[in-house]
């Protein structure tokens, strides 16, 4: 079973694999509308559930509309309205649901769902974000720095503010695509030690500054992402942003990175807040091939999932 759970439990080979499928499905499709099929059909007959126990936009209509294109159906599942939410195990709605779709994909809040669910499923279950990864835009991510720039293999990425599931992903990826990561935020919202001990391993150079402007000078490509994720309480909200707000990523701080430098974040954003709107709409900004990507980069992963 070849499930996509994250990107450090992926081959160097199949990811490499991945991000190069998706960029040549995202230029065959160039000039066709959204709802065109692509030529090639590989889910012909294929079922697929996304299931949601958290709010989403990008990864709900991407996985929909990717599984469309490549001749497949979908059907959404909200948790809440699931027997999975009033207190059916994860293990016997894996099998369950084992016996109706072809793959799952879930995002959810505790990983040990994930895990679970993967254990019991007889399909491809991949991970569409818990509260310690999101290996799928991670994925997109990759793909969208080299459609813009080459290959990721060696360049400097500055994480700016909470070490939080994005930024795992962004370690676990820097380990297998080999780039170097510097993370700079408070020290109470470091990434998890097993993940930056992982990236080190693999021999990538993973720094911890907590000067931004420090951690920026070189910088190849530079992230943020929100203050306040949706597995953190909103009671924490004043005291995360009062902590994170000197890592606001701004014009100046921009201006210290190299001039070619790139910015990603994976969206939603909360402008004036982790990152300006001067920064999010300016030349350096790629979010929104970013988030395209995310379609392109999942339908990738769902064939490789499939063995197609
Ligand atoms: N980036 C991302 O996963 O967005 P959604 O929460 O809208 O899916
Ligand atoms: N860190 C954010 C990412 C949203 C796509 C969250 O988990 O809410």
């Amino acid at each position: 079973m070849t499930h996509f759970l994250d990107i450090h439990k992926t081959d160097p080979t199949a990811l490499r694999a991945i991000v190069d499928q998706a960029m040549v499905t995202k230029n065959a499709r160039k000039g066709l509308s959204k709802a065109t099929p692509d030529a090639d059909q590989p889910l012909v007959g294929h079922m697929v559930a996304l299931i949601f126990e958290k709010p989403s936009t990008r990864t709900r209509v991407s996985f929909d509309v990717g599984v469309r294109q490549m001749g497949g159906e979908t059907m959404v599942l909200s948790g809440t309205d699931m027997q999975l939410g009033h207190g059916e195990t994860i293990a016997d709605t894996a099998r369950v649901l084992s016996r109706y779709v072809d793959m799952i994909m879930i995002r959810t809040f505790d990983e040990s769902v994930l895990l679970e669910m993967a254990e019991y499923a007889d399909v491809p279950v991949i991970n569409g974000l818990t509260d310690r990864t999101h290996p799928c835009q991670i994925m997109a991510d990759v793909m969208t720095y080299e459609e813009h720039r080459g290959p990721i293999k060696g360049k400097k990425v500055v994480w700016c503010g909470d070490g939080n599931n994005v930024c795992a992903s962004f370690l676990h990826a820097a380990a297998q695509f080999e780039f170097d990561l510097t993370f700079t935020g408070p020290a109470q919202l470091d990434p998890e030690d097993a993940f930056i001990g992982l990236a080190r391993k693999a021999g990538s150079r993973i720094q911890i500054e907590r000067d931004p402007d420090v951690a920026v000078q070189g910088a190849d490509l530079v992230v943020a992402d929100t203050w306040v994720s949706m597995h953190d309480s909103q009671s924490t909200k004043e005291r995360r942003h009062n902590m994170l707000r000197s890592y606001q990523v701004n014009e100046t701080l921009m201006k210290q990175a190299k001039p070619d430098a790139l910015f990603m974040h994976c969206l939603p954003a909360h402008r004036e807040e982790e990152v300006t709107s001067a920064v999010m709409d300016g030349a350096q900004s790629v979010i929104f091939d970013e988030a395209e990507n995310r379609l392109h980069a999942q339908k990738a992963i769902m064939r490789h999932c499939l063995g197609k």
